[in-house]
């Protein structure tokens, strides 16, 4: 529990190798996660070569946790291995509908996140990606990903520079229900994020946005509807081109 609750992501790494039989013990962890029907649905790329990384990290946006990190690890969704095991053995796979990617999705997730509780346990850093979805067909190129694989979490790991402060998060009882959902009034919801509103970081963040709420700096322009649908059209594509038809 200490552990998980002193998570914060590093976003700068020491210039020192992470050695493959941690990462190994690590993967290990990783893999024990519950996967749907056992069938273990994800592939998981560990990529240190640095000629590689650094195009990958270019696919990234070269963040600076992607360019400082010495290993990107990218998790994939992955229905190839198991279609082609029921293929070999007169097993008709019908996994090309979204309830199976978004099973594989799942999978691959749930791995990724046990991977980095057992990293973080060990001293390591690691910050997620959430490019891999804005860039996933150019990462399936890079990383030669066969049909029914897509890139869904890649995580940047290393040797921290330094430990960064924790983050705010909202309230317990903001984001528990008892027994069933209890919809918010507008004041307990204005209530919820007042603490968040109110932290130097998002004051500093509003201003210089020139923004004069929050809210907005995330509607407008962290997270705004023309990227969303910009990226939600490149992600479908690269999901279609990898055969699945959703
Ligand atoms: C799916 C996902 C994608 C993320 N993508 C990025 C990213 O591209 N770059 C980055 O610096 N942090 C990324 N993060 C990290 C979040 O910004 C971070 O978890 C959040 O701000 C809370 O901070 P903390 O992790 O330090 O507590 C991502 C986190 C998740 C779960």
């Amino acid at each position: 529990m200490d552990s998980l609750t002193s998570h914060v992501s590093i976003r700068k790494f020491k210039n020192e190798p992470v050695p493959e039989e941690l990462i190994s013990q690590l993967l290990i962890s990783g893999i024990r996660a519950s996967t749907t029907g056992n069938m273990q649905w994800y592939s998981i790329i560990v990529t240190s070569e640095p000629v590689l990384k650094a195009e990958l990290a270019k696919l990234h946006y070269n963040q600076s946790a992607a360019v400082t990190a010495p290993v990107i690890i990218t998790f994939c969704a992955d229905i190839y291995r198991f279609s082609q095991w029921c293929v070999i053995n007169n097993a008709k796979p019908g996994y090309d509908n979204f309830i199976s990617f978004f099973n594989a999705a799942v999978d691959a997730i749930l791995v990724a996140q046990n991977f980095c509780i057992a990293a973080e346990n060990a001293g390591l850093g690691i910050c997620y990606l959430g490019t891999v979805t804005y860039n996933a067909a150019d990462i399936v190129k890079l990383l030669v990903l066969p049909e029914m694989v897509v890139p869904v979490a890649s995580v940047a790991l290393g040797w921290p520079v330094n430990i960064p402060e924790l983050t705010d998060r909202l309230p317990l009882d903001v984001v528990i229900h008892n027994n069933r959902y209890k919809v918010y009034t507008s004041e307990e919801i204005s209530k919820a994020y007042k603490e968040k509103e109110n932290l130097d970081s998002s004051r500093n963040f509003v201003r210089e946005n020139n923004k004069e709420r929050l809210a907005q700096v995330f509607t407008d322009i962290r997270y705004n509807k023309k990227d969303n649908e910009y990226f939600s059209a490149r992600f479908l594509d690269a999901i279609r081109s990898q055969g699945f038809d959703i």
